[in-house]
């Protein structure tokens, strides 16, 4: 470990597969990871948006390559790290930024149908949870590593409902479920790996501006302490410090990136 201080906030020589990296958060941090000098691995089910991103990161001359991978499928994440290891020799950090829905995702509560329910649970909870099992057990017979899983605001918190008023939107159930789920998995994995320097954390974003009905907007930004939502560039900047040896000392921890959405 470098004992000069920007250079622990670096990530020279490692090797970062970041799933979900073509989307809208993911891309951000494909970039910021791949500035601080890391290999980034964009493992994502969309091709399309995949190899763009590559082809525009790599016309920067950062170092970064598309690899299709399903997070539900436990054979496409055994082929992500392999390929991982045949083209760098190993995967040193896992970025869980996936986000699976079904089509019917986003309906109100009593409206939630039990098949959807399962379905979104096992793709994003489940899909974590067999990503982590096979890159923790990977970094286990390597010499550690780091995970990070995407939890939300809304994992820890109640939603406030009145910002939805008036719109079509909402924030479903099962999300609130899913991140509970995946903040004390976390927990868990950052217990029971500890031995084997492998670091486990959670990052919990606010709400990302995506162009939004404008009247959740205004009142998003009204309930928020710094007064808007976040930008997504404003995620990546935490998952770099948590993957960074600057953050050695840091498992098990949840991150709030929120604009102190949860604080009062
Ligand atoms: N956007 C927000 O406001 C917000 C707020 C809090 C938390 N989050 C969390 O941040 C993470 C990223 O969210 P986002 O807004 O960037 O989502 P997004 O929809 O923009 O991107 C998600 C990406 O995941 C990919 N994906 C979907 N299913 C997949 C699968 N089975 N295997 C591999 N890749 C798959 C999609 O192709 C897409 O590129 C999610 O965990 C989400 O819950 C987002």
């Amino acid at each position: 470990m470098s004992d000069i201080w920007p250079d622990k906030f670096l990530l020279g020589n490692k090797t970062a597969v970041i799933t979900g990296g073509a989307g809208l958060i993911g891309k951000e941090i494909v970039k910021a990871l791949a500035q601080a000098k890391a290999n980034v691995i964009i493992a994502d089910l969309d091709k399309k948006n995949g190899k763009k991103l590559e082809r525009s990161l790599s016309e920067d001359g950062l170092n970064v390559s598309f690899k299709k991978l399903d997070i539900t499928d436990e054979e496409s994440i055994q082929e992500t790290i392999d390929s991982a290891e045949k083209k760098y020799d190993g995967v040193d950090i896992w970025v869980n930024c996936a986000y699976p829905r079904t089509s019917d995702w986003g309906k109100r509560f009593e409206e939630v149908n039990y098949e959807s329910l399962k379905k979104n649970v096992d793709m994003h909870m489940n899909g974590y949870f067999l990503c982590c099992q096979k890159i923790a057990e990977y970094m286990k017979e390597k010499d550690g590593g780091v995970i990070i899983n995407f939890g939300s605001t809304y994992g820890v918190v109640g939603p406030k409902f009145d910002i939805y008023e008036g719109t079509e939107m909402t924030m479903p159930a099962p999300y609130a479920a899913i991140k509970g789920g995946i903040i004390n998995f976390t927990r868990y994995l950052a217990t029971y790996y500890a031995s084997h320097n492998i670091r486990a954390n959670v990052i919990c974003p606010g709400g990302v501006y995506d162009g939004q009905d404008e009247r959740f907007v205004k009142r998003y930004d009204e309930n928020t302490p710094l007064g808007r939502m976040a930008r997504p560039e404003e995620i990546a900047g935490p998952v770099l410090f948590l993957c960074s040896d600057a953050a050695s000392y840091i498992t098990g921890e949840v991150l709030m990136v929120d604009g102190g959405w949860t604080t009062w």
